[in-house]
């Protein structure tokens, strides 16, 4: 069972696409709101009726609920609204997020979990510090989406199909965000033969940046950030080991430790079975080094 913790438009998303791939048999949605889940699983439910697919969705308000899942996302929390960066949520998230992984440690131990709730780096943190579950079984979704964005941008700027573009993103979930154009390509050819370095630069900063563009624009960001729950969940529970950035606790990799920031990871079945260490350059190793301080300094001041 996939239990989705937060029934907002993000975890509606998640769930819903997770259905549609019918990534299992059940999904729950789980959410303090009364009613909220469970309208929410109707709704999705009668989609899936009309579509001939067999996957159960419930809603409900109850953390016992959850037992016996094999995944837990954690999309609870405020939303960033417009004007405000990730980590202004950082105070009100943390002890959402802490009290939830109470729960899931009292009622799905044998669970991997995924937070998705922003400040995403400290909230993986204190996921993982809160539930002392293994590294590898407690890890963030914010590359994944921010490397969708990325992608986007490199189709927009090419013209090239999106199905050949393959982008990577690491660091922060929010201000240092480190797209990667020297590991990014189109059908493994490097970017640098389709754009100059200024367009590059442009199209990462233009990543870094469009999430608050859309919350601008319409409040909220909703259908990628719940597509791309869905495709972690699909490298895990059909056990892809598919490479993927996802915010893990790092134990000496990239020469950071006590820390949960963006890398990439092979994903599958046993969550977190690889972190790949990539050979930064000075420039991004900078960036990245920076984003491991603003991580440091975002939990240094959150007890736990
Ligand atoms: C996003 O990047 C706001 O973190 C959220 O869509």
């Amino acid at each position: 069972m996939i239990t989705i913790i937060g029934s907002g438009k993000v975890g509606g998303d998640a769930a819903l696409f997770s259905a549609l791939k019918r990534l299992d048999d059940q999904i729950l949605l789980l959410d303090v709101a009364k009613g909220l889940p469970q309208g929410e699983a109707m709704d999705i439910s009668h989609m899936l009726s009309e579509q001939g697919i067999d996957v159960k969705v419930n809603g409900s308000n109850d953390f016992a609920d959850m037992k016996g899942s094999n995944v837990v996302v954690v999309v609870a929390g405020s939303g960033r609204k417009p004007g405000m960066t990730r980590m202004d949520l950082l105070k009100i998230n943390a002890s959402i997020v802490k009290s939830i992984v109470e729960n899931v440690k009292k009622y799905a131990s044998d669970s991997m979990v995924i937070p998705v709730t922003n400040p995403l780096d400290p909230m993986t943190y204190i996921t993982y510090k809160v539930s002392g579950f293994e590294r590898s079984k407690v890890f963030g979704m914010g590359g994944m989406l921010d490397l969708s964005r990325f992608r986007q941008f490199i189709h927009e700027a090419t013209g090239h199909s999106r199905d050949s573009i393959r982008a990577l993103v690491i660091g922060e979930h929010g201000e240092n965000m480190l797209p990667l154009p020297r590991f990014s390509s189109v059908s493994g050819i490097p970017l640098s033969s389709f754009l100059p370095k200024e367009r590059l630069d442009e199209l990462v900063q233009n990543t870094k940046q469009v999430a608050a563009k859309v919350i601008e624009l319409k409040g909220a960001t909703v259908h990628a950030p719940g597509n791309a729950i869905s495709a972690i969940l699909e490298s895990v529970l059909r056990d892809r080991k598919q490479v993927i950035p996802v915010a893990t606790y790092l134990d000496g990799e990239y020469g950071h430790s006590d820390v949960t920031v963006g890398v990439p990871a092979v994903i599958g079945k046993n969550g977190v079975e690889k972190i790949i260490e990539l050979n930064l350059d000075e420039e991004e190793k900078q960036v990245f080094d920076k984003a491991v301080d603003s991580v440091k300094g975002a939990i240094s001041g959150i007890e736990i």
